[in-house]
């Protein structure tokens, strides 16, 4: 069997058992990759773009209703100024060149995070793609861009707040399902499954409130090599995960 015959192999098991209908994932190991081989970070982030496509691909190939990709964290912005520089760059080339595709998949993209802190000409260009792909009705991808989970919380917290200083809602009345749609993933179900690459066993400030429940993998593979039959042996891996919410 050759490697894209295993691929499509796995890929059947795993869609002949129900499949999540959200994974999130924190892109863990660009910098590393690239050190490793002694290349400039840089280097490993644009290898980490071409891995995000194939995993939208591959996503889609799964019949994922939503993905969510963590691209740029608020803590990001401490890194040295070229780096950042050059990730909002590469950012924003590649989610512009990803429009075709995303048209010809029928997918929709959706940025989740504080957006208008970004430079004006980065926020610009992936506006015009959410603005472009909004009616589309296949695989949503969300990308956590100068996104912070408590960054969420505070917006949350101060947006209900508003609507208690307004009488529109009592304190006592705020429910789970206010919270919720409160958040940027407002109307978006929690993440089934969460993926960090690189090894890190941490959450780094990535959707504190909607991973309650969400079944953790850590894969010690680096984002850049991180490639489809990993998404499905994931996938593989949650299928076998019995989930108890609390319950025996
Ligand atoms: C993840 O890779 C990409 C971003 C955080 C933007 P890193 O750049 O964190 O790679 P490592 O962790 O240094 O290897
Ligand atoms: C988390 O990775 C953020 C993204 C993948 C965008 P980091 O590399 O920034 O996280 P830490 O610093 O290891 O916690
Ligand atoms: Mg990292």
């Amino acid at each position: 069997m050759t490697p894209t015959d295993r691929e499509a192999a796995l890929l059947e098991t795993v869609r002949a058992q129900p499949v999540p209908e959200h994974i999130a994932i924190i892109m863990d190991g660009n910098g590393r990759w690239a050190t490793g081989r002694g290349l400039p970070r840089i280097a490993g982030h644009r290898e980490g773009v071409k891995a995000a496509r194939t995993i939208v691909r591959a996503a889609d190939a799964l019949g994922l209703r939503f993905l969510t990709l963590y691209a740029f964290s608020t803590e990001n912005w401490s890194r040295p100024l070229d780096e950042v520089s050059m990730l909002m760059n590469l950012l924003e080339r590649s989610v512009h060149a990803e429009l075709p595709e995303f048209m010809a998949r029928n997918a929709r993209l959706r940025v989740l995070g504080q957006t208008h802190r970004v430079p004006a000409g980065v926020r610009r260009g992936i506006d015009h793609v959410v603005h472009e792909t909004r009616n589309n009705t296949g695989l949503t991808v969300l990308m956590a861009f100068n996104y912070g989970g408590r960054d969420e919380l505070l917006d949350a917290f101060r947006a209900l707040a508003r609507q208690v200083q307004a009488g529109e809602l009592k304190p006592e009345d705020i429910s789970e399902k206010d919270v919720s749609g409160a958040l940027y993933t407002a109307d978006v179900p929690d993440p089934d499954l969460l993926i960090r690459t690189s090894g890190e066993m941490r959450i780094s400030n990535f959707l504190l409130w909607q991973i309650a429940y969400t079944e953790l993998l850590v894969t010690p593979v680096l984002w850049p090599d991180f490639g489809a039959s990993d998404l499905y042996q994931a996938v593989a891996e949650f299928q076998k995960r019995t989930r108890r919410f609390g319950k025996v």
